[in-house]
């Protein structure tokens, strides 16, 4: 069937800063936990470290130049604290602000929307060496950080998002220790969480005092879940995944309050004494739009062995992308209808969507990547279908704009709509790039 968009929908594709930009020692830069943990023997996938990546910060304008090509009408980057503060305080360092102003105007003058985040998981280490996420004065500096960010570049940027998926800092960082900074203690990442829902609370602060004029948001990764089967301990199973991965940060932002089960279920490990009075007032504070970054369902079982407290998340059927996860594009018209219904109605973006797989160079030079074609098309189509529903989506960014280090994993996965071949930096538009240039000129889908 072919469908339409709303008028002015907004098609972009993302990044992230320590994902694209490289030239992680110039300028100023300091250095992030993502540097100490990709340089640490056997956290990375073949030790790859993000220290070139797609040296994007030296080929900002044949980037930009690629985007105009395709037709993007909005990009989403994020910022890298420690090129604005190297240490995490203190007076901003002015060539960092200036590579996000040329990055700002150089979209502007080709008609893009800029969309800023101010942090994707780039703490810089001199703040993880003070507690990181773990103590509340990382909140505070957030504050004063992202007041920098707002006084500098708050009248050229019209949507901003404080936090990218504060689940994967707090509980891949500090729960499991998957990423940097690489600490697995259930305490922690609670303090984490807590730290960065008030990080968040804290830039809404700035935000109001800067007069700035744009929108102002979150990004959450959100994951509808479903039961393995009707046993009532999956379903129990369901609703502790639930609680975890959505509405520990849906409620706070949304209701003020931290949801009562989940308070419950982390009572062994935690009281909640991280929780100051104001805290909450902080943190639901209004937004302007919710982020939503989409890649796949939970499907969720009791786990025989700790049927209380335990779940188990089980491996998705076929189709699977290169990453192993599950592609399920009516998942993403149930998460959007389930925001619309069981929290205030806001607009809403995507501000992620997309998918690895096995790309390759072909004899002709070309990169054909049908199965990315296929992934992005039914959910684009589960989007509008949810817009069908009364959902008030009004963007989707497409992760993503380039191949890129894909954290603990390195250059082994390819996410990308443009292909890099990584020793020459040479960048090949894939089919699916070639593919999302017609639905952005269409603003929709054709049979
Ligand atoms: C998300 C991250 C993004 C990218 C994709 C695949 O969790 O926000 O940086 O790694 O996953």
């Amino acid at each position: 069937m072919a469908i339409n968009f709303p008028d002015g929908f907004l098609w972009g594709s993302a990044t992230a800063a320590y994902q694209v930009e490289g030239a992680v020692a110039e300028d100023g830069r300091g250095r992030s936990i993502w540097d100490t943990f990709s340089h640490t023997p056997g956290k990375t996938t073949h030790g790859d470290t993000g220290d070139i990546a797609d040296d994007q910060y030296h080929r900002l304008d044949d980037d930009l130049d690629l985007m105009a090509a395709l037709g993007l009408k909005a990009y989403r980057f994020s910022v890298a604290w420690p090129r604005i503060q190297p240490d995490g305080a203190g007076r901003p360092n002015q060539a960092g602000l200036d590579y996000y102003k040329r990055l700002v105007e150089g979209l502007h003058r080709r008609s893009i929307t800029p969309c800023l985040t101010l942090y994707h998981w780039d703490l810089p280490q001199a703040l993880e060496d003070a507690g990181g996420w773990t103590i509340r004065d990382t909140s505070e500096r957030f504050g004063e950080y992202a007041a920098l960010v707002f006084d500098a570049l708050g009248d050229e940027v019209p949507m901003w998002i404080t936090l990218n998926e504060p689940w994967v800092s707090a509980w891949q960082g500090y729960g499991t220790g998957a990423h940097a900074p690489g600490i697995a203690d259930e305490a922690k990442a609670l303090q984490a969480t807590h730290h960065l829902l008030l990080a968040h609370g804290r830039a809404l602060d700035a935000w109001g005092s800067s007069g700035a004029k744009g929108q102002i948001g979150i990004t959450l990764n959100l994951a509808p879940c479903l039961p393995a089967s009707d046993d009532p301990r999956d379903g129990a199973a369901v609703q502790r995944v639930d609680g975890n991965q959505n509405r520990l940060f849906l409620d706070p932002i949304f209701k003020g309050a931290y949801p009562e089960d989940m308070v419950r279920h982390y009572q062994p490990t935690s009281d909640f004494s991280f929780v100051a009075d104001g805290d909450l007032e902080a943190i639901s504070a209004p937004v302007d739009f919710l982020g939503v970054n989409y890649y796949m369902r939970h499907r969720v079982a009791a786990d025989p062995n700790d049927p209380e407290r335990g779940f188990a998340i089980l491996a998705p059927g076929e189709p699977i992308t290169a990453m192993g996860w599950g592609i399920d594009p009516d998942g993403l018209t149930a998460l959007l209808v389930r925001l619309d219904a069981d929290y205030p109605k806001l607009p809403l973006y995507i501000t992620e969507n997309g998918a690895a797989f096995y790309d390759y160079v072909d004899p002709e030079g070309g990169v054909d990547d049908p199965e990315r074609v296929d992934f992005l098309d039914a959910h684009f189509r589960a989007a509008h279908n949810a817009i069908g529903q009364g959902v008030d989506l009004r963007g989707y960014f497409v992760w993503s704009f380039l191949d890129n280090f894909e954290w603990s994993l390195g250059y082994s996965k390819r996410f990308g709509i443009n292909f890099v071949d990584f020793a020459t930096q040479t960048r090949i538009p894939k089919a699916s790039a070639r593919w999302y240039q017609k639905v952005i000129q269409r603003n929709g889908l054709d049979d």
